[in-house]
């Protein structure tokens, strides 16, 4: 979907040092406001209870859930997240390279001796398995390097995602010789999903940059912030830009909160979209794969298929953060120090050029679910068959993008 779209970044790591960027002590756990019901036994527990911070999500005119594709037919999530694959496949070494050096699986297990593993925005597979996968062998790897003599831990891995998103698939295609216990964990992880201190380690790739909610003020006409025809904020105004990023800092703000409660000492791996420091939101590639959707609604309200209130509307509730804007998320909570922080190229994971029909179906597969909601399935559809018939121009169009570095990939560490 959507971030992958910074997939086809071609090459240029941009390593940011992060041991000096952060520096404070860990914020009072006590002063942190949500509260998890639900049992990590439960196989799938509901999360009943909302922040206060949440409370308005659904009065937003986008809703809070956005659903991947489900099922395996042609427009699935499943056989058409190839552009995530490559973003995971990219982070893999560093995932390993991670747990070799940072997880200290000695003090996790020294009280049980299960490792609690999450993947959090894991939709509907096979992504979430391959990572789990590897995750899993390379702590057994640590585990035999290390010659360690006390008992191999077992595994519980729980997979989030809304409560919308397709379980049943996700569920029936679990790998069957999988070495861990499996379990669903619906809801929004903008919120505690987990009891206290029972995480060891969290991984999400693909997923943080969605937003909560739609940015206040984009749909208030009287608003400097209403962003009237488009549906994103690549070409918009600063005033535009300037929501997007207030929500995205006050997500952030409750993501780390409910993770910081939630490991108690442990490892957490982030891999999103990104805008490198320094380049304009213009050339955020999939900025302008949104504005390449948004091109073709303004057809149709032009053709008299649908009207202009409709569009003006809608906006997506999607960001990508520089790196200098997370490290300042991270540094503000101070629960976690900053391992490491790289941007990456997943294109490399990519054989041959970027294809645009697949690009566009990867896209539908990711967004259909939240531009259906608000338009209804025709008008959607007729979006991107019109989309697919413009696939040259959209070429064209990335190729003068800027698409360097446009992944972020970050370890956490619970102080
Ligand atoms: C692009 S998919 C990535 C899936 C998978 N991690 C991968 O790499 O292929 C993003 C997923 O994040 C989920 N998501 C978005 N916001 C979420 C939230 N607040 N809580 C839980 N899941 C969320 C979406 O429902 C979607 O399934």
């Amino acid at each position: 979907m959507v971030m992958s779209e910074c997939n086809i970044i071609p090459l240029i790591n941009y390593l940011v040092n992060p041991g000096n960027i952060l520096s404070s002590d860990c914020d009072s756990v006590e002063n942190f406001a949500y509260k998890a019901k639900g049992s990590l036994n439960s196989q799938v527990s509901e999360r009943d209870t909302q922040s206060s911070e949440m409370s308005d999500i659904h009065s937003a005119s986008v809703p809070e859930s956005f659903p991947m594709n489900g099922g395996d037919g042609p427009y699935s999530y499943a056989k058409n997240s190839v552009y995530q694959k490559a973003a995971s496949d990219v982070a893999k070494e560093m995932i390993d390279e991670a747990i070799a050096e940072k997880l200290e699986i000695k003090i996790l297990t020294a009280t049980s001796n299960t490792l609690r593993i999450a993947d959090l925005g894991c939709a509907v597979g096979p992504n979430t398995f391959m990572t789990m996968q590897n995750v899993l062998q390379a702590i057994e790897r640590k585990y035999q390097n290390q010659d360690l003599t006390f008992k191999k831990p077992e595994f519980n891995v729980f997979f989030n995602d809304h409560a919308a998103n397709d379980f049943n698939t996700l569920f029936a295609s679990l790998p069957p010789d999988r070495q861990y216990f499996a379990a669903g964990v619906p809801g929004s992880f903008h919120g505690r999903l987990f009891p206290e201190s029972s995480l060891h380690l969290v991984h999400s790739s693909q997923a943080l940059q969605w937003l909560s909610k739609v940015p206040e003020g984009l749909l208030d006409k009287n608003s400097p912030a209403w962003n009237n025809r488009r549906i994103f904020y690549t070409t918009a105004s600063n005033e535009v830009f300037n929501a997007y990023e207030a929500q995205f800092i006050k997500d952030m703000e409750v993501f780390l909160k409910a993770r910081a409660e939630e490991i108690a000492v442990g490892l957490m791996v982030l891999n999103l979209p990104a805008l490198p420091d320094g380049i304009h939101r213009s050339q955020l590639p999939f900025g302008l794969l949104f504005d390449f959707l948004a091109s073709s609604l303004r057809d149709m309200v032009n053709e008299g298929l649908m009207n202009e209130a409709q569009l003006d509307s809608f906006n997506l509730p999607v960001y990508a953060p520089s790196p200098k804007e997370m490290a300042l998320q991270v540094e503000r909570n101070g629960c976690f120090s900053v391992e490491r922080m790289e941007l990456t190229d997943p294109a490399s994971k990519i054989n041959g050029p970027v294809d645009a029909r697949k690009l566009i179906m990867h896209l539908r597969a990711g967004t259909e679910g939240v531009f259906s909601k608000h338009f209804g399935h025709e008008i959607v559809a007729e979006m991107f068959e019109r989309c697919l018939g413009k696939s040259a121009k959209l070429s064209s169009l990335l190729e003068s993008s800027n698409m360097k570095g446009a992944q972020l990939f970050l370890v956490l560490k619970r102080k």
